[in-house]
């Protein structure tokens, strides 16, 4: 890392590791008949109070594992988030997601962070970066990459990574390739590398059985951890995943690179659809007079250089993701908020915010139905195709 971040941050020994999520550990968890429960991070708060909760269950089929998100936290929010979210998980897995795509200072100092607090494993969004596996192996802190394909699998298993998580069209925020659906993608993946998969993207109970029947050692849940009782997002981004049909998803055009991201209709993606540009504002209010990493303007440069289509217009065109985001996460402001989402709020059945379950009543939920899907499984015909 750069000699700006050599020096320790905090001079305080940090307490007792999480457990290590490497490669032989997951499959030792294969092996015992048990596959992974990932919760999904998301960024700029959204999945905040939810990662250590989902990391306390082990159960007969089913290990939680909890992914807090590093975007646009500064280093003390992420550290005091890794430290709730070790004490809830009673020795559990708890990992950090961190995108390339970030500002490259923040990026190194929160990955800094993560690898000092030895979380259970660093996972890799939105871009690519290959330093991040050296700082990883240098820390003893494990990788996971998140990938759209098959090559990109295979690049990673040779770069040394632990894990993958393939993640499919159905996914929530940036989507890639739009065209991909999971299933195809968790075959795609499956035969291009012997990492252990994870399969991300729309998959709700109903889908669990047949992708771990696939060969998957686990899946990836996010959206459905939006809309539970535990978690700090704010409760009217909760409501906004209630009672929604496939007419209230939007595909809105990111000023991250321009790339594609699937959010909750509102007066905001309608205004994005209509081409208005909605540019930074000041962000004071939530991170204070010292501003996001000493950062004061408008626009803190949350993004690296050439990425925000915002900023290389001048702000003339698009929109500030931050404010957008924060407006919906921290405010709950449902006309100027981005509420992003996967294509599963669709399956969500609460239509009251006082009706959603906790995170632990979720997977209890998932581990029965995985049980009667099992029994279903082995008395289907042999040979029949698992992920459908
Ligand atoms: C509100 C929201 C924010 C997200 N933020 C991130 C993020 O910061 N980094 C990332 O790699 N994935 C992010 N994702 C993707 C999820 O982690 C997850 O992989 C994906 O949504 C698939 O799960 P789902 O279909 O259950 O939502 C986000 C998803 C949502 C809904």
């Amino acid at each position: 890392m750069s000699a700006t971040h050599a020096e320790p941050l905090h001079a305080e020994q940090t307490s007792a590791p999480l457990t290590r999520l490497d490669r032989r550990a997951i499959e030792d968890i294969v092996r015992s008949g048990r596959r992974l429960l990932v919760q999904g991070g998301m960024g700029i708060h959204a999945s905040d109070g939810v990662s250590g909760k989902v990391a306390a269950h082990r159960g007969a089929r089913l290990v939680g594992v909890g992914t807090i998100s590093a975007v646009l936290k500064t280093p003390e929010q992420l550290r005091a988030e890794i430290r709730r979210a070790r004490q809830e998980s009673q020795g559990g897995f708890v990992g950090v997601n961190l995108m390339a795509a970030i500002n490259k200072a923040d990026f190194e100092l929160l990955a800094r962070v993560s690898i000092e607090e030895r979380v259970s494993f660093l996972v890799q969004g939105a871009g690519i970066s290959r330093e991040i596996l050296r700082w990883c192996r240098e820390g003893g802190v494990p990788f996971a990459g998140i990938v759209s394909s098959g090559r990109l699998a295979a690049m990673y298993e040779k770069w040394g990574a632990d894990f993958v998580v393939a993640e499919g069209a159905e996914a929530g925020g940036h989507i890639g390739d739009i065209g991909h659906p999971l299933p195809t993608l968790v075959r795609e993946v499956l035969a291009a590398t012997a990492l252990p998969v994870v399969a991300a993207g729309g998959v709700d109970a109903s889908d669990v059985a047949r992708f771990v029947a696939g060969g998957a050692a686990g899946v990836q849940i996010a959206t459905r951890f939006l809309a539970c009782a535990d978690g700090d997002v704010h409760p009217a981004f909760k409501a906004m995943h209630l009672g929604k049909t496939a007419d209230d998803v939007a595909i809105i055009t990111s000023c991250v690179k321009g790339m594609k991201a699937r959010a909750v209709r509102n007066a905001f993606t309608e205004k994005l659809a209509r081409g208005e540009a909605v540019p930074p504002r000041s962000k004071a209010w939530w991170f204070g007079k010292d501003g996001y990493m000493g950062r004061k303007k408008a626009c803190v440069e949350c993004l690296g250089d050439g990425l925000c289509v915002c900023r290389t217009s001048g702000y003339k065109e698009s929109f500030c993701i931050t404010d957008a985001l924060l407006a919906a996460a921290v405010k709950g402001d449902t006309e100027n908020g981005l509420f992003y989402t996967g294509q599963s709020l669709v399956r969500i059945g609460e239509r009251d915010v006082t009706a959603l379950p906790t995170a632990a009543a979720l997977l209890a939920d998932l581990e029965a139905r995985l049980a009667a899907e099992d029994a279903a499984f082995e008395q289907a015909p042999a040979g029949a195709s698992a992920v459908a």
